[in-house]
């Protein structure tokens, strides 16, 4: 049973098409048919009752079926009566047409908006999941790529834990590592005493980082002392376990603030947690085998790799390989997770390959990929600025986050008061409205393209009230929010009273699009593709557009069940706002 999104809502908005060789989608419209269908089969050939099979199986052996035409016959002959299908007919060589009926998408929506939209949520074959994102340097720049994997990351958690899956959303810090050796000791270097010091006195840890690399990399006597710090840091000494926390704790500071601003809750559990767990994971893989001694250092052939992954080095220490092994134990076995997500640009796609395929090997995840627990990689693309290159600002070699947030939110307030929005709205309505805007603008225009692309940073487009932009759709939500305010009805007590139906094509083209939602999400979340989801809410908006465009509303004969189609929009819309972590605007 297949149909295609384009085919089903587009080319044909009034019937579904299926095929009788083809496999189920899941999805709750989908699912549903697919349960007809599956009832359908059942009777058709009562020897199978997997609708997924049948066609292969059928073919070249059956005498009764010649041809994927008469098994369509069959099929929709024993379709069992249903609400939900007004009639059937078969087209092509095979496809059985379906048109639903009217009044079952009318009661469908309607029920939705009194019983909630959390009763549309998609279910999904996972229990648990962690969500590893973000992810920064403790002491290096956040850069765009850590902001994309945070945008990117928080969607996906919002998508799985709207469809009731229990999310772990970590924060994968890089706080462990030779660089703290060098870090710790120029902070010794600089302030001797002893004492604590603030912030302040620190100040930019970047430039921080920088000035002590420079030392490590001109001074030799310099650098065996950060090699020393290190080896005290890790055996747990108090004095340098006191300064790597209060450097953490500066880095944690500044990216509290990017979170935040973007609405986005993470809890850290940085590769130094997973330290301890490293020797018992390396253990485990080397009692499988799969561990061997190759030029000094601990090695895991991968098979089609040129380079073994290194588990431990020619110095006897661990590295971000080790760690992410232990890390995945650990979420494994520790925290049962059954899908382990992680949100990096596609430049580490070889190393989460490499360690995916020794922890399958190691029997710690099944062979196959459609099996849980599952390991996956969510690769994206780079930040490009307007002249095709790497993303960065005229002063600074890269970009700063913070900045780059007040300015979507400052050139989205111009934008405001240019309309005459200052005259009639407070200064926290402005500031808000802004603020929802302006960050939801730098949001969406990642999240609608395909994440393995790169994309161009562009204010201009990303805050055109036009096109496919978080602007123009927010503003779209707004007019229907007003559409319902100006009618001048209690939209509470129409959702009881009132009765939907879905005359004009139009009315019907949107009720179905709304219907499609649950499996929009569920898509977005299987194949782990938030731009799914944008595209569905740019194509809902359009949908409204026409139908708002075509049918009156406020003073028609259809009113009610016409502002009842208007609430739904903006339900679905507020949700999809909500998943790709954009504030929703109520007013113009
Ligand atoms: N800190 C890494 C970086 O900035 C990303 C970590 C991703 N998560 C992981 N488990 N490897 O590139």
């Amino acid at each position: 049973l297949k149909t295609p999104r384009r085919l089903f809502l587009r080319a044909k908005s009034s019937s579904t098409t299926t095929m009788a060789n083809d496999e189920v989608i899941g999805g709750s419209l989908k699912q549903q048919l697919a349960k007809l269908f599956e009832e359908s089969l059942r009777v058709t050939v009562p020897e199978d009752n997997n609708a997924m099979g049948l066609w292969s199986k059928v073919k070249g052996k059956s005498t009764q079926f010649r041809g994927p035409q008469p098994i369509g016959q069959a099929i929709m002959k024993n379709l069992p009566a249903s609400e939900m299908v007004d009639s059937c007919s078969i087209a092509g060589p095979g496809f059985v047409n379906v048109v639903l009926s009217r009044q079952w998408i009318a009661k469908s929506i309607q029920k939705m908006l009194v019983d909630g939209i959390e009763t549309w949520a998609p279910k999904l074959p996972v229990k648990r999941a962690v969500v590893d994102f973000s992810s920064p340097n403790i002491a290096k720049e956040m850069h765009v790529g850590h902001l994309r994997s945070t945008i990117i990351g928080d969607t996906l958690a919002r998508m799985l834990e709207y469809s009731n899956v229990e999310v772990l959303r970590r924060n994968h810090v890089g706080d462990w590592g030779t660089q703290f050796g060098m870090l710790i000791e120029f902070l010794f270097e600089k302030f001797p005493s002893g004492e604590v010091v603030s912030d302040q006195a620190i100040g930019d840890l970047e430039t921080f980082y920088k000035a002590s690399k420079q030392r490590f990399d001109s001074d030799p006597a310099f650098k065996e002392r950060a090699q020393r710090a290190v080896v005290s840091l890790q055996a747990g000494e108090e004095k340098y376990r006191k300064a790597w926390a209060h450097i953490c704790e500066i880095s944690r500071k500044g990216y509290q603030k990017v979170y935040q601003r973007l609405g986005v809750h993470l809890e850290e559990k940085g590769e130094s947690f997973y330290n301890p767990y490293i020797p018992g994971a390396l253990e485990l893989l080397s009692k499988k085998g799969l561990i061997e001694e190759s030029e000094g250092a601990r090695v895991i052939f991968i098979e089609g790799k040129n380079i073994p992954l290194i588990v431990v080095k020619k110095d006897g220490g661990y590295n971000y390989a080790s760690t992410d092994l232990a890390a995945l134990w650990y979420r494994l076995n520790e925290e049962k997770a059954e899908w382990i997500i992680y949100v990096t640009d596609v430049g580490q796609r070889e190393h989460f390959e490499m360690f995916f395929t020794a922890a399958k090997r190691a029997g710690w995840l099944p062979a196959e990929d459609n099996k849980y627990p599952k390991a996956s990689h969510v690769g994206f693309g780079l930040v490009l600025g307007e002249d095709g290159k790497r993303f960065r600002t005229r002063s600074t070699e890269t970009v700063k986050l913070v900045d780059l947030l007040d300015e979507a939110k400052s050139k989205c307030k111009a934008a405001l008061i240019e309309r005459g929005k200052a005259k009639d709205w407070t200064e926290e309505e402005l500031e808000k409205t802004a603020e929802a805007v302006g960050y939801g603008a730098v949001k969406y225009a990642d999240l609608k393209n395909n994440r393995t692309t790169n994309y161009t940073f562009s204010f201009d487009q990303m805050l055109n009230d036009k096109g496919n932009t978080a602007v123009y759709l927010l503003y779209a939500h707004a007019r229907i929010c007003s559409i319902i305010r100006k009618s001048g009805k209690d939209i509470e007590e129409l959702k009881k009273t009132g009765t939907l139906d879905l005359v004009h094509p139009d009315e019907r083209m949107l009720g179905l699009h709304l219907l499609q939602f649950a499996e929009i999400v569920e898509e977005a979340c299987t194949n782990l593709l938030p731009n799914v989801l944008c595209e569905y809410l740019y194509n809902l908006s359009e949908d409204f557009t026409r139908f708002y465009t075509n049918c009156q509303v406020v003073g028609s004969a259809e009113e009610t069940s016409r502002l009842l189609l208007c609430e739904a929009t903006a339900v679905v819309m507020r949700k999809c706002f909500h998943l790709l972590g954009i504030t929703p605007v109520y007013k113009i």
